[in-house]
């Protein structure tokens, strides 16, 4: 018989509901909040509300698309945290009322390590990562170098130290008046500019750890200038502003990963969450392949921003292991892995 695993995923800004089977996606349905775009970020009160209305809907498409009835489920996943307190209740708290009315054990997972769980879903003729390997997980929250030695065992090599490569992209762009989220449109105009056009400040920082701020208040300051010079700086220079800024964060990126995957030894690396939906990142992984031959894992597009794919993945994963949570699990908004 097969394991049916309902993954679903409210940590931030998106509602979404996905079905396994064996670990094999069979639906993965997301309602994205629009109410948060006039505001330039997202306002979490508003995402609260917006989770309470979408997620029976998304539920019941999840279901539906995967063919199957609520009682078929081996199982419920949810993402119990990391993320904003009043998203995650709404998930955490359907989850366990869903779970509890169908006679069916909930399983917990870490929202960090459903990110790295999207490439361990079940796709035919395709390969997935081979123990041990390299994860750099970048999203609007997170910079991180996860070395994974399993499914369930990761360990945080590198981190961000302040601002999260995401946070870097939406706050330069929000200075450019180019809205939210920021990344997808820099990666945009970047694809039209000249990476080299503009210099900013790159972190010089021991070990594998992370920092944006420097580089955030180098470009706030490129323009400041400039715009003293001339008010149309921006408007004039947009697309080499965004080339040279995503080049200058795929730069800071990569020489750690690689640094990292040197002094370990491991020649298999994958990158996950929000920001690995960027055409130059992504390239830059090809890269390793053709230059080095290490082994690269890119993850789907539909797997790149928050889904509940990556969470039932997850939860796939556990449910193998018989590791289920207790009815009392509790959200949390901070943690490690
Ligand atoms: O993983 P995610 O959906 O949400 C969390 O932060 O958990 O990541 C969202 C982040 C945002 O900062 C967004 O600007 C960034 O991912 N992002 C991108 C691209 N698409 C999304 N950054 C650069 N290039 C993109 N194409």
């Amino acid at each position: 018989m097969s394991t049916l695993i309902l993954g679903i995923e409210s940590s931030c800004d998106d509602t979404s509901a996905a079905v396994l089977s064996d670990g094999q996606v069979l639906s993965n349905v997301t309602a994205s909040q629009a109410v948060h775009l006039r505001y330039g970020g997202v306002v979490p009160e508003l995402a609260s509300r917006a989770h309470e209305q979408n997620i029976i809907p998304v539920v019941d498409k999840a279901l539906g698309d995967a063919g199957i009835s609520a009682d078929d489920l081996s199982a419920v996943a949810f993402t119990r945290g990391p993320g904003l307190m009043g998203s995650l209740l709404v998930g955490v708290s359907f989850a366990k009322g869903f779970a509890l009315a169908l006679g069916k054990p909930i399983i917990e997972v870490n929202h960090l390590q459903a990110h790295v769980s999207a490439h361990f879903i079940v796709e035919e003729g395709k390969e997935r990562p081979k123990f041990p390997f390299l994860c750099l997980l970048v999203s609007g929250g997170n910079s991180q170098i996860l070395l994974v030695k399993d499914y369930m065992d990761m360990e945080i090599i590198g981190q961000t130290i302040d601002d999260a490569a995401g946070e870097a992209f939406d706050k330069c762009a929000k200075v450019m008046g180019l809205g939210y989220p920021g990344g997808p449109v820099i990666n945009k105009l970047a694809n039209e500019g000249d990476p080299k056009a503009f210099t900013f400040a790159k972190p010089h920082i021991a070990g594998y750890d992370y920092s944006f701020s420097g580089l955030k208040t180098s470009f706030l300051y490129t323009l400041r200038d400039e715009l003293k010079k001339d008010p149309n700086f921006i408007e004039k220079n947009k697309a080499d502003l965004c080339a040279s800024l995503q080049a200058t964060v795929i730069d800071i990126l990569m020489k750690n990963l690689t640094r990292a995957a040197k002094d370990l030894g491991i020649t298999t690396v994958a990158v996950a969450g929000g920001v690995s939906a960027n055409s130059g990142l992504r390239d830059a992984f090809e890269r390793l392949h053709t230059s080095r031959g290490w082994d690269v894992f890119v993850p789907k597009f539909s797997y790149t921003t928050d889904n509940a794919a990556m969470v039932a993945s997850a939860g796939y994963r556990k449910f193998e292991k018989g590791i289920f949570a207790d009815m009392d699990a509790a959200p949390f908004s901070r943690t490690v892995i």
